[in-house]
């Protein structure tokens, strides 16, 4: 997508440096910043601070910082290292562990003489394939939004929740894609935007639909409810980190709360899903996907980016016990369906299996 009329992707690898560049994400929407991404521990910390984030592109990141410890040292035990590094970075979207896997399997069995070459250019393809997949989500979601737009017979009102954005992925994103398409389509819409506290991922999604020229407005994370209760939501469409083969779909917190509305007042409520965010080994979202706990700090503080650094103020009283659970599981009943590169599918293991029969049989 296009920054100041720009085109950029939230990563890519320069040759002439030899190294990863990224887009430090904690510093949007305030600033725009590029970092260069070149050892193994840089590749954990992006992953950990958030400086990349969205759970594609955290898969995409992880499989350049394998391809990097390749070129230092390819050895069985750095990979396994490696692995293990970055494994350990964020526990709940599954992309991490899907490209891991992919590029481990793949590397494994090579000689150690090769595995740098071949480790960069499966990062290379992993990131590419990304942009491909996310791009026929969008084509799928453009009509079913196409759909509701004629029944509409005014702007059509999305509801979106975090940040579901090109630069949650490695571009088009995966809930925006079909809104990007619509708006490009001429389609009139509109977008609510929560914002998505305690890390108001919310705003990243403002500045890129106003980048694009896309109409929003930002609500707070308790308004969705309300607005739909007053008929201003058409459809809620949400990107997630993990779908299980059942369809549980855990996605950002508060995303439940958005779901339990939705059904309350017959909005459809749809997610878009690539493939590699679905797990097909666990299939009970609330007993088997790991809940990011992050820190209590982000809770008791709020936290904002100015000329002076990144700047936080205190919310609570001091010492008051918090809690920030970064996710939540919507189970599959309250989902309408997914979106996907191959198609819409209602939000159940044959919906799933149907689209994906290859995928599922591998397991
Ligand atoms: O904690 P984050 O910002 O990494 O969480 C991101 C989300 O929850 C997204 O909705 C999800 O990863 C899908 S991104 C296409």
């Amino acid at each position: 997508m296009k920054i100041e009329g720009q085109p950029y992707r939230s990563l890519w690898w320069s040759d002439e440096k030899g190294c990863l560049e990224i887009i430090d994400q904690r510093w949007l929407p305030h600033e725009l910043r590029i970092q260069e991404v070149r050892s193994l521990d840089d590749y954990a910390d992006a992953i950990v601070q958030m400086r990349v984030r969205g759970a594609p592109l955290i898969g995409a990141t992880a499989a350049y910082g394998l391809a990097i410890a390749m070129a230092n040292d390819p050895s069985d035990a750095s990979l396994a290292a490696a692995y293990d590094r970055l494994h350990a970075t964020r526990p709940t979207a599954i992309n991490l562990r899907w490209a891991l896997d992919r590029a481990r399997t793949a590397l494994a069995p090579l000689d150690p003489e090769r595995r740098a070459e071949a480790a960069l250019a499966l990062a290379r393809e992993i990131a590419g394939e990304d942009v491909d997949i996310n791009h026929a989500i969008g084509t799928h979601g453009l009509s079913l939004l196409r759909r509701l737009a004629v029944e509409a017979e005014r702007p059509l009102n999305i509801l979106t929740h975090c940040n579901a954005g090109w630069i949650a992925t490695v571009d088009w994103g995966t809930a925006t894609s079909p809104i990007y398409q619509a708006h490009d389509a001429g389609i009139d819409l509109h977008v609510w935007v929560d914002e998505t506290r305690p890390r108001n991922q919310g705003a990243l999604t403002a500045w890129e639909l106003g980048s694009h020229g896309v109409p929003h407005t930002y609500i707070t994370d308790n308004a969705g409810g309300h607005l739909m209760q007053r008929g201003l939501v058409d459809i809620i469409i949400t990107g997630t980190d993990r779908v299980t083969r059942r369809g549980d779909v855990c996605n950002k917190i508060g995303t439940y709360l958005k779901a339990l509305a939705a059904k309350d007042n017959g909005v459809p409520f749809w997610v878009a899903l690539p493939s590699p965010t679905i797990d097909w080994t666990v299939s009970d979202g609330l007993r088997e996907i790991p809940i990011e706990q992050r820190d209590p700090r982000e809770v008791s503080h709020i936290q904002g980016a100015g000329p002076g650094g990144i700047a936080e103020i205190r919310v609570t009283p001091k010492g008051t016990p918090t809690r920030n659970d970064a996710f939540d599981v919507t189970p599959a009943r309250l989902v309408t369906g997914f979106i996907t590169e191959r198609g819409l599918c209602p939000a159940t293991e044959d919906g799933l299996a149907g689209l994906f029969p290859d995928l599922i049989a591998r397991r």
